[in-house]
């Protein structure tokens, strides 16, 4: 999945496009390129790398241009790799994949062509070329027909200067009417300014920009009128504010994270709809991906103990594929911090179509989620640019607690007694012992494999905890439900393997302990976070964090805390960039 951003109108084109692929570097860093259209001659930089390479093409002439941030599906993050991909008279970005890529290229091949890439994206240039009789767009519609996958492209032409054809499938694309002339990009925040007009582009649309105006196009060819898109434009961009990294800039925000989302909840404009929606649910099926999806599993725990309600906790990649069981009042949530997840979308759209209600949980108004669904929720975290998603977590889990109350009302279940609205407090007290677990970092600088393990809501938080781990400091870790340990994994544990345990239930810390117990004796150095106090003491801890309690139920949105610092502390102790892990985006549009 990468971004991509264009340009045509009055302006010189380079700036901008170097402007919005900077903000568009969530989707992938690992190269990029731009292509500027001067009078019939093509400037063209490509990097190996973030953004920043390209700062040397800031004074390309021509005010017509397309540009790309790349996150590497097919071929190595190289030069040669990276977009704008240019073959005879065609030059364009791609975002998304194409499945029929190796009987496409053999058809060029067959014609004598030479590919100097590896992507499947050369491919479309090939064909384009081919197809291109004077006519972008025409030429685009042609190629368009004959791609499978998922695609998001911005075309131009060295015989039109002046325009550039866009196609949309299963990826993201925004167009947006300003005075100055005409923008596309894979997301708003990367044009957006006072006083455009944005444009979503539709499943299998397809749009011209001519430097004044934007057309746009169904897929049977029909000119459509579009409407404008309600947004708003983000005065804010993003600061380190003195952190080191944004990450660490991230988490101290959790505490005025979870204080906005309850702020929001407390607003909600459709509040008697939600709680009819509620009210009717018989079965709740909860999608996502990564961390959302952990997010989901805590919110399981909450909803089945607080209103007796079945849930099921999906993968979106495995459930959109899998044909699930949707009976009649399945309430379907879709959780994604970016609402832009390709498998999550993939799956709310099935949803949807199977007749369930489809409610999302998102951090991004204008996304494509919030869109499709019947009902949105909004978690106020801000906008998360590492990532390594740290304080839209806290958001999530704080919202579906919250709904976790409401279906209980719903249900004539009466309130928890959690004390919920002292959460932004709470967490502000849990980040600052969480500072303790930066002791624990040389423990865990070289270990081979690293086991989080808990029970309940704790093994949920257990799998975020490890999976912070891994993604930025690259260790081979496990989260483990506690009494599942002896039933295999145990034979991994060596002198010296760290444990994370995470206790929380009065309920279950014995039955834990009893795990903990079977490591240390095996020579692993296990380390507690806890909200009870008398479990520090143990002989089998070497150090702990101690957090507030908050009840079983409801502790991830604290116990996750002392977990994402280690996760960061190990990561910058290690020497890598906590920001930006290998391999990684922050936004998954292709699945
Ligand atoms: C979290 O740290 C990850 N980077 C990743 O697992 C992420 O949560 C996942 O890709 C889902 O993203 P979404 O919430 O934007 O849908």
């Amino acid at each position: 999945m990468c971004g991509i951003v264009g340009y045509a109108g009055r302006r010189q084109a380079a700036p901008i496009l170097l402007e919005g692929l900077k903000k568009l570097e969530y989707r992938g860093y690992d190269s990029a390129g731009v292509a500027v259209l001067d009078n019939g001659t093509l400037h063209v930089m490509k990097r190996a790398g973030s953004v920043e390479g390209l700062a040397p093409a800031k004074s390309f002439a021509g005010n017509v241009g397309i540009g790309h941030t790349r996150w590497a599906t097919h071929g190595a993050p190289t030069e040669e790799n990276a977009h704008p991909h240019i073959f005879g008279r065609i030059a364009l970005v791609h975002n998304g994949i194409i499945e029929n890529m190796k009987q496409l290229k053999e058809e060029c091949l067959e014609r004598g062509e030479t590919f100097i890439s590896e992507t499947d994206s050369e491919v479309i240039a090939h064909l384009l070329d081919f197809c291109y009789e004077g006519d972008i767009l025409a030429a685009l519609k042609k190629t368009a027909a004959r791609l499978s996958g998922s695609l998001a492209l911005a075309v131009i032409s060295l015989e039109e200067p002046q325009r550039i054809a866009l196609a949309r499938r299963a990826s993201p694309l925004v167009v947006g009417r300003a005075e100055d002339g005409v923008y596309l990009a894979s997301d708003i925040p990367a044009i957006a300014a006072k006083g455009m007009k944005v444009y979503a582009l539709g499943e299998n649309e397809f749009a011209l920009l001519d430097g004044k105006e934007a057309h746009f196009y169904a897929e049977d060819g029909r000119e459509i009128e579009k409407k404008p898109l309600d947004y708003a434009v983000e005065e804010d961009v993003p600061e380190k504010k003195g952190f080191r990294h944004f990450m660490r800039k991230e988490m101290s925000e959790i505490p005025l994270s979870i204080a906005n989302t309850q702020q929001i909840l407390r607003s909600y404009p459709k509040i008697s709809a939600l709680r009819e929606v509620l009210c009717h649910a018989e079965y709740i099926h909860i999608v996502a991906c990564g961390t959302a999806y952990h997010s989901g599993l805590c919110a399981k725990v909450a909803f089945e103990t607080r209103a007796r309600i079945p849930v099921e906790v999906a993968v979106a990649s495995e459930y959109r594929y899998r044909d699930p069981v949707i009976q009649r009042n399945t309430l379907v949530i879709a959780v994604s911090q970016s609402g832009e997840t390709a498998d999550t979308l993939a799956a709310a759209e099935l949803a949807k179509r199977s007749g369930a209600t489809l409610l999302a949980v998102t951090n991004v108004r204008y996304s494509s989620l919030a869109r499709l669904s019947d009902l949105v929720l909004f978690t106020a975290a801000g906008r998360e640019i590492a990532v390594a998603a740290t304080k839209s977590f806290n958001a999530q889990l704080t919202l579906l607690f919250a709904l976790a109350e409401e279906l209980a009302m719903a249900k004539g279940r009466g309130g928890c007694g959690a004390e919920l609205f002292s959460l932004p407090e709470l967490a502000q007290r849990a980040l600052a012992s969480s500072e303790e677990v930066r002791a624990w970092t040389p423990h865990f600088l070289s270990a081979k494999s690293v086991f989080f393990l808990g029970r309940g809501a704790d093994y949920c938080v257990a799998l975020e905890g490890s999976l912070k781990l891994k993604e930025i400091s690259y260790l081979p870790s496990e989260g483990y439900p506690a009494g599942e340990l002896k039933h295999g994994t145990l034979a991994l544990i060596e002198k010296g393997t760290p444990v994370v345990a995470i206790l929380t239930s009065s309920r279950l810390a014995e039955k834990t302990m009893n795990a903990v117990h079977e490591t240390y004796a095996r020579g692993a150095k296990v380390f507690l976070v806890t909200s009870l106090p008398e479990y520090r003491k143990r002989e089998e801890i070497l150090s702990s964090v101690l957090i507030p309690d908050i009840g079983e139920i409801y502790s991830p949105v604290l116990s996750v805390i002392p977990l994402q610092a280690l996760a960061y502390y190990v990561s910058v102790a290690r020497g890598n960039d906590p920001d930006k892990p290998r391999n990684l985006a922050k936004s998954v549009t292709v699945e």
